[in-house]
């Protein structure tokens, strides 16, 4: 067995940001025109006003400031509430493949390796831009990476799960060097008309190289382990697929995006998160109060608090669970990701722990030493 470890990371950041003003702003011009197509309904008691969404509410529920978006008109226009993205022809690279590539040669780059020297990519992501061919095929043809390519998709999870497979295939010798990207166009799933949600995303891509310690270039993170854990649950769910045109069903087609049960998802999902560290650490003989830093997903500030508060036994400071998602938003799977890209800055033997989180449910840990 070989010994796998992380050298580079890169992320691709979109060039629009939406700040909480201008997102409440648009949903509650949305509302008002609502309101007043359906005042008739409203008022005989046969439909429910919308009621306004709030910038106080929005950051004191989630921590969120601003999201990134591919575009910002589509999504604040009160008469469309969707971001636009052009189609492109089958020749041209498609849009999430070329996130992902842009995110891709930046963790190249860190790790000093060039394409030839990588034997594998996988596109670990919540949404994929079509069923197939894969996303991971035309982010490798781009690149010009021989050897193969495939998607996986544990929606929030995803980068943990993509880690872990990345990492088995260095430590058992089927790949000197593997390309784990996530790109998340999280804006085209999230239902921008519905204030309960509207706040919850933004996109981005990230991008991960995992290659074998003997053969690194930069000194990089040892993957000390890894570990995988899922249990079904209803609380977050989006139903698009492709049975969807066979189903035969017109109007009400809301499940045909993200949807959750947010308290229940906050309540049930911290305490399986939290245990789940624990025990991969105890498992590696190591404790939380030996870790240097928590790299969350982000989804939800007090989320995180609560968990590096049940692993650590009190509050953690900025730089042991580092946020992003004031400025990112959830990214979904890319989340736990720009925190280690962001906030990677360990010293040689210090400890970390990369974990996501969300839909399934699912939630992996990665145990990292700095070389
Ligand atoms: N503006 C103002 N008020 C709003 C609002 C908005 N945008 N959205 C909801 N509200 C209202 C609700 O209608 C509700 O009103 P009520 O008490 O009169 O019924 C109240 O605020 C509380 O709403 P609730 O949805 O219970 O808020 P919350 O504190 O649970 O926060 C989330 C919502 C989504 C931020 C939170 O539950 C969460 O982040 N959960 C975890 C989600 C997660 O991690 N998911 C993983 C996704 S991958």
């Amino acid at each position: 067995m070989h010994q796998a470890v992380i050298t580079g990371t890169g992320l691709y950041t979109p060039p629009h940001a939406i700040s909480n003003e201008e997102l409440v702003a648009s949903f509650n011009e949305y509302a008002r025109r609502w309101n007043a197509a359906h005042a008739d309904e409203i008022a005989r008691g046969e439909l429910s006003a919308l009621a306004d969404s709030s910038v106080e509410f929005i950051e004191k529920a989630s921590g969120i400031k601003q999201r990134y978006v591919v575009d910002k008109e589509g999504i604040l226009d009160p008469e469309r509430m969707c971001p636009r993205i052009e189609p492109r022809s089958n020749e041209s690279l498609s849009v999430m493949a070329e996130m992902a590539v842009t995110a891709a040669r930046d963790a190249l780059a860190a790790a000093g390796r060039s394409v030839d020297e990588i034997d594998g990519v996988i596109c670990a992501a919540s949404n994929m831009q079509r069923a197939y061919p894969a996303m991971a095929i035309e982010v490798q043809q781009a690149l010009g990476i021989q050897g193969w390519a495939f998607d996986m998709n544990v929606a929030c999870s995803s980068a943990t799960f993509g880690i872990e497979q990345a990492a088995n295939a260095v430590k058992l010798g089927n790949a000197r060097a593997v390309l784990m990207v996530n790109p998340e166009i999280c804006s085209a799933h999230l239902e921008w008309r519905d204030r309960d949600c509207h706040f919850i995303f933004g996109d981005v891509a990230t991008a991960v190289v995992v290659e074998r310690a003997d053969l690194a270039k930069t000194a990089g993170y040892e993957v000390l382990g890894t570990r995988l854990a899922t249990v079904f649950s209803n609380n977050i769910r989006n139903n698009a697929g492709f049975l969807n045109r066979a189903e035969d069903k017109n109007g009400d087609l809301r499940d045909k995006l993200f949807v959750q049960e947010g308290r229940k998802v906050f309540k049930e999902v911290c305490p399986m998160v939290a245990e789940h560290i624990a025990s991969h650490l105890g498992s590696l003989e190591l404790h939380p109060s030996g870790v240097k830093r928590f790299w969350l997903h982000q989804a939800n500030l007090s989320m995180n608090q609560l968990i590096a508060k049940r692993l650590l036994e009190r509050e953690a400071t900025l730089e042991e669970a580092p946020v992003i998602l004031d400025r990112y938003a959830n990214t979904s799977s890319a989340g736990s990701i720009i925190a280690f890209h962001l906030h990677g800055d360990l010293a040689g033997g210090e400890l970390g722990v990369i974990s996501s989180f969300g839909a399934g449910y699912s939630v992996g840990s990665v145990v990292l030493r700095k070389r």
